[in-house]
């Protein structure tokens, strides 16, 4: 008997989600399974929303960004009592034997939780361009989107060095510093400010006053949109939670623009770089790996292994137990701030 195989993509979108599909189809079609792609994410297998997909559905879909199944954060155990036994019918309906979830720490989180609790046969693959999920050294996506803020950093120095000003870059990672500190290294940014480290203003300015002492003429701030800011001991940061119960996220490079002209007379100017990080294609390292990724899960689905989640260890293509991968948030370690030790804050001066 052939295997009947459903597959959704949840959450943010990444640089990489089409893929990932592509890797997973083509894999599946050549053992002639039946492949389901579900719409807008878990939403899809809720309303029973769903196509079939061919093999001429992935002729160049590797090239583009965004996914081509539709995604939204939308998750069963929003309202469990309804809308899990409404997944359970979905996947009655189309006599699924497995389920490949593609997402982040919401959406795996759901996959892993209806495996154990439901003993749905779901296999996952991690993608988020926050890289914040654990049991995986890279999700794609990452990478693309340091690529984006790399670039972007890269042209704001003529405009910053024209004009003599302090550019304060947001980038996107909720409250893990991946692309921050990725995207600034590679930059050479005078600052990087991320969540896993307190961002005193006071020592910011010193910094950069030193830096402009020394004859800079500009700079360039990379700070994270989950970055908690502090000025005189008080957090200036949002103390608002969300319904997570996470601290609301962004503002903070217009509060440090204003800071730094108001403390140094040093005019700046900031940019939040929001939803341009996702998109556009992905660069050819995130296609191949989400392709090899895609294809490790479609391995694990014909293997009936489910509860596991393809990742990379090391380099190579693994397999890992979901929960692993959603027990923890992956965030920047101490070694990682360590070995960069004079990019991040306290840092800037020369
Ligand atoms: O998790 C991916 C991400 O892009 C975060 O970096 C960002 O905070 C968030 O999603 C934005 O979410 P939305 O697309 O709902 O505005």
């Amino acid at each position: 008997m052939t295997m009947r195989v459903g597959v959704l993509t949840g959450g943010g979108d990444a640089p990489g989600l089409n893929a990932a599909v592509c890797g997973l189809g083509r894999r599946l079609l050549t053992a002639n399974a039946t492949l389901i792609g579900f719409e807008d994410g878990w939403r899809g297998l809720i309303e029973d929303r769903s196509r079939s997909l061919q093999n001429a559905n992935f002729q160049h879909l590797l090239v583009y960004g965004g996914t081509l199944l539709g995604s939204s954060g939308d998750n069963p155990y929003r309202d469990p009592g309804t809308m899990v036994p409404k997944v359970l019918a979905t996947m009655r309906n189309h006599r699924l034997d497995a389920l490949v979830a593609i997402g982040g720490e919401g959406t795996l989180g759901a996959a892993d939780r209806l495996f154990r609790e439901q003993q749905v046969p779901v296999v996952g693959i991690p993608k988020t361009i926050d890289n914040d999920l654990d049991a995986t050294d890279f999700t794609f996506g990452f990478f693309s989107a340091v690529e984006v803020v790399t670039r972007a950093m890269d042209d704001l120095r003529s405009t910053a060095e024209s004009h003599g000003r302090v550019m304060v870059v947001e980038c996107m990672g909720r409250h893990a510093g991946w692309i921050t500190a990725y995207a600034g290294v590679a930059a050479g940014a005078e600052a990087i400010l991320v969540p896993e480290r307190e961002a005193h203003l006071e020592e910011l300015c010193s910094n950069l006053a030193r830096l402009r002492q020394s004859g800079a003429r500009s700079a360039i701030v990379a700070v994270a949109e989950g970055a908690r800011l502090f000025e005189n001991g008080a957090c200036l940061s949002s103390m608002e939670k969300d319904e997570f119960g996470e601290y609301k996220t962004g503002g903070a490079a217009a509060t440090i623009s204003k800071r730094i002209q108001a403390r140094l007379g040093w005019e700046a100017r900031h940019l939040v770089l929001g939803h341009l990080q996702r998109a556009g294609r992905p660069i050819a390292f995130d296609r191949i790996f989400a392709l090899r990724l895609g294809a490790r899960a479609a391995r694990l689905v014909l293997e009936r292994r489910f509860g596991f989640m393809a990742a990379m260890r090391a380099g190579e293509i693994v397999d890992v137990p979901l929960q692993a991968a959603v027990a923890a948030r992956k965030t920047l370690t101490k070694e990682f701030l360590d070995r960069y030790e004079n990019f991040f804050l306290p840092i800037g001066g020369p």
